[in-house]
């Protein structure tokens, strides 16, 4: 091993170096909000939405309360409810399929592909009824999904595209960012994104006026003129200290990024031990490496072997949608969905954020390089 030992446990995520870097601009950025009391929705949400739909570039972004409810409101915007059903991939965060299970429609789960772990979309038409109203692409990892080939679908059918971009702040697809490809984009800023608010938040992107001022009334108890309720809404807003500390950090997110992208091309070029498998990046995909996951057979082992030399890996995500507890009265059975079984048995997320130093990095290649499972 050529790196020196590194004594200090190294996690999958740690968010203090990026914050104690930026907490004076936050504090400021807290105060304002503070003495202005715009707490709930407001001046600075509305602030961070101007930037955040000038950063998708799209015209409108709707600041929410969690990614979770930008899913629930889209899929209510889409006209999206009981008895109908709409295409989740089976290997993503559970929230990608609680919007539709809130809504009272049905997901319905496919699996993905055996390389890059997106919704294999040649496996999408089999599972199509006439109920079926839409398919949820999710930029997972932060690496974009075939946006082509599910638009292709979508017009053959006649179905709605969604993005669930929540891991995705600055991905791109065929040099597009993510957030503008299908009808709406979910985003989530929970405090672990690479854009991720103080406290829980969430937003959606679109070009639609007519989704963006019915999101608008959704997240706003349904309504646009206060104690004026034009249809059954929700409590879903943004609030102002979120929306502030999103603004301070939004101008700093595409170095995060690009930091993230470096880590990622050491791990890609430097990984060479042939137990552990990558994630395969067709040339269309520019990833943000939300996530950086890796397969190996003994996936116990690797994460025991990893711990005994302080490195604490994540599981993203040890259990696919289909087989949840949650959607067992969905009927789903072991084998339905292989590739995301396998996965969920196999992965595991190397430590990935943009303060990970250089020489952290070299050591955590240089004892995943060092392990031997045979
Ligand atoms: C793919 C995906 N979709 C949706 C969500 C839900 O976002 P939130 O946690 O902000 O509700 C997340 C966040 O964890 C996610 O990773």
């Amino acid at each position: 091993m050529e790196s020196t030992a590194i004594q200090e446990k190294i996690p999958c995520l740690d968010l203090r170096v990026q914050h104690q870097k930026i907490k004076q601009e936050v504090f400021e950025a807290f105060e304002r909000v503070y003495e202005s009391t715009a707490f709930s929705g407001g001046l600075f949400v509305e602030d961070f939405e101007k930037d955040f739909s000038a950063f998708c570039q799209t015209q409108y972004a709707v600041g929410v309360n969690n990614g979770t409810s930008a899913l629930h409101l889209a899929m209510l915007a889409l006209g999206i409810g009981v008895g109908d059903e709409v295409i989740v991939p089976a290997n993503t965060f559970i929230a990608t399929a609680w919007g539709v299970t809130y809504t009272g429609a049905t997901p319905v789960f496919v699996d993905c592909t055996s390389d890059t772990w997106q919704i294999d979309a040649s496996k999408i038409e089999q599972m199509i009824t006439p109920r079926t109203k839409a398919i949820i692409g999710v930029h997972l990892y932060g690496q974009p999904f075939n946006v082509e080939a599910l638009l292709t679908i979508c017009q053959k059918y006649s179905l709605f595209l969604l993005e669930d971009a929540a891991q995705a702040q600055g991905a791109k697809y065929k040099g597009t960012l993510a957030g503008g490809f299908g009808e709406m984009a979910c985003f989530s800023f929970y405090p672990g994104k690479n854009l991720g608010a103080c406290g829980e938040a969430g937003g959606i992107t679109t070009n639609n006026e007519a989704y963006y001022k019915h999101l608008l009334s959704l997240r706003n108890h349904g309504s646009t003129v206060r104690y004026y309720h034009d249809e059954v809404g929700f409590n879903m807003r943004m609030g102002g200290l979120e929306g502030a500390s999103l603004k301070v950090k939004l101008k700093y997110l595409p170095d995060w990024n690009s930091r993230r992208r470096e880590i990622a091309k050491r791990y890609q070029e430097e990984l060479s031990n042939p137990h552990l498998q990558l994630q395969t990046q067709p040339a269309w995909a520019e990833s943000v490496y939300h996530l950086f996951v890796i397969t190996t057979k003994d996936r116990d082992g690797l994460m025991k072997y990893l711990n005994e030399n302080n490195i604490y890996p994540g599981l993203h995500y040890p259990v696919p949608c289909h087989l949840q507890k949650a959607y067992e009265h969905l009927d789903y059975k072991v084998g339905d969905c292989p590739n995301a079984e396998y996965l969920a048995s196999h992965c595991l997320s190397l430590p990935m954020y943009a303060e990970l130093t250089d020489d952290k990095v070299s050591y955590v290649i240089d004892v995943l390089n060092g392990y031997n499972n045979a």
